[in-house]
């Protein structure tokens, strides 16, 4: 970890991700060729931007500029007038962020300030304010990088392209009131990303679903749910009529009949996971997946390469994304589908 925050360079990219995980990220750019360059917590360059994104990255911007030794009034100034400079005539959904960690978590007020400073200088109609509609209104994704050290970068995205609509990828989540465990904002924080979402009719397998907060939340949008686990469901969801637990081992049981949706949140090993989501992708048992991967050991990456070629090679399964989402831990969320 270089002593101070080093200023990402114009042209490349800016990578965030969460606080401990800059090695795994750092080497899965370098693993793609992408010459990376570790800038500070939770905070990674490239030159170049691989394919398919890296799993370990929350956000990626192009770098605009960096600022450093700057009055706030001059940042705001400079970091304007680089937005101003922008090629393209869609709106633009301008984010200020600091890095997840204890000393970035420092500057969120400056952060903020800066936020309302730059957004004062670029005219009203060209500024959108829901980020949520960025990607259908083609909006240019601002972010504003107020990192320790007095760095600041500006780095933009198409929307359509960003790998999170939220400032750094810090995507933050109200825990509902109602819902049993953390684990259903990660859930919610999956689907978001997705072009289909589970609703109404739809039935959905949940592999290792207690204490149910995954069923919860699917049972809440109106989907019927085969919840395998050979471990208790919370009372209500146990006695929820749309609700049929299974409880058995995932790796023992088979549908009856094909399923809309595959959500797995197993605790188990991320290989023989992989294998079993193959099973489930190569007999056409579903069409949409949604699974969360531990990834409890030190060395992630291979790990990591290995779960994504079963699944693809091995369980047919396409369009897959794999990201260690905000509400991840040591885990990263795959999400696949399948033609029939
Ligand atoms: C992280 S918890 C799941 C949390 C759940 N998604 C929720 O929202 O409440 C992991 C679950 O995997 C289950 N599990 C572990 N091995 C399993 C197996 N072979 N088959 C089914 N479930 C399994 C455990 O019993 C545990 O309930």
């Amino acid at each position: 970890m270089p002593a101070q925050t080093l200023a990402a360079r114009p042209g490349h990219w800016l990578w965030t991700c969460r606080a401990g995980f800059e090695p795994h990220l750092y080497e899965e750019l370098e693993w793609a060729g992408a010459n990376p360059r570790l800038l500070g917590e939770a905070l990674v360059e490239s030159e170049d931007v691989p394919s398919p994104p890296p799993a370990f990255a929350r956000a990626g911007y192009r770098v605009v500029t960096s600022l450093t030794g700057r009055t706030p009034e001059e940042t705001a100034e400079e970091a304007a007038r680089a937005v101003m400079a922008l090629p393209g005539r869609g709106p633009r959904v301008v984010q200020a962020f600091t890095p997840d960690t204890p000393r970035g978590n420092t500057l969120t007020a400056p952060a903020e300030a800066l936020e309302a400073a730059v957004r004062a200088r670029l005219p009203s109609e060209r500024l959108l304010d829901d980020a949520q509609r960025a990607r259908e209104a083609g909006a240019l994704l601002v972010g504003l990088c107020v990192a320790p050290d007095g760095v600041t970068v500006v780095g933009a995205v198409p929307a359509r392209e960003a790998l999170s609509l939220a400032a750094g990828g810090r995507r933050r989540m109200k825990r509902a009131g109602e819902s049993p465990s953390r684990a259903a904002m990660k859930l919610e924080e999956a689907l978001d990303g997705l072009a289909f979402e589970p609703g109404r009719g739809d039935v959905c397998v949940d592999l290792g679903a207690a204490p149910g907060g995954w069923t919860q939340r699917l049972v809440a949008r109106g989907a019927r749910v085969i919840a395998v686990d050979p471990a208790k469901l919370m009372p209500e969801l146990a006695a929820n009529r749309r609700v049929q637990h299974v409880q058995e081992s995932a790796f023992s049981y088979a549908p009856e009949e094909p399923v809309d949706w595959l959500f797995c949140d197993m605790a188990w090993r991320p290989l023989e996971v992989a294998q079993l989501l193959a099973k489930w992708g190569r007999k056409g048992w579903v069409r949409h997946l949604v699974a969360n991967i531990k990834l409890p050991m030190k060395d992630k990456n291979p790990v990591l390469l290995r779960v994504r070629h079963t699944l693809r090679e091995e369980g047919g399964w396409e369009g897959l994304t794999v990201r260690q989402l905000y509400h991840d831990r040591d885990e990263v969320t795959v999400t696949a589908h399948r033609m029939k």
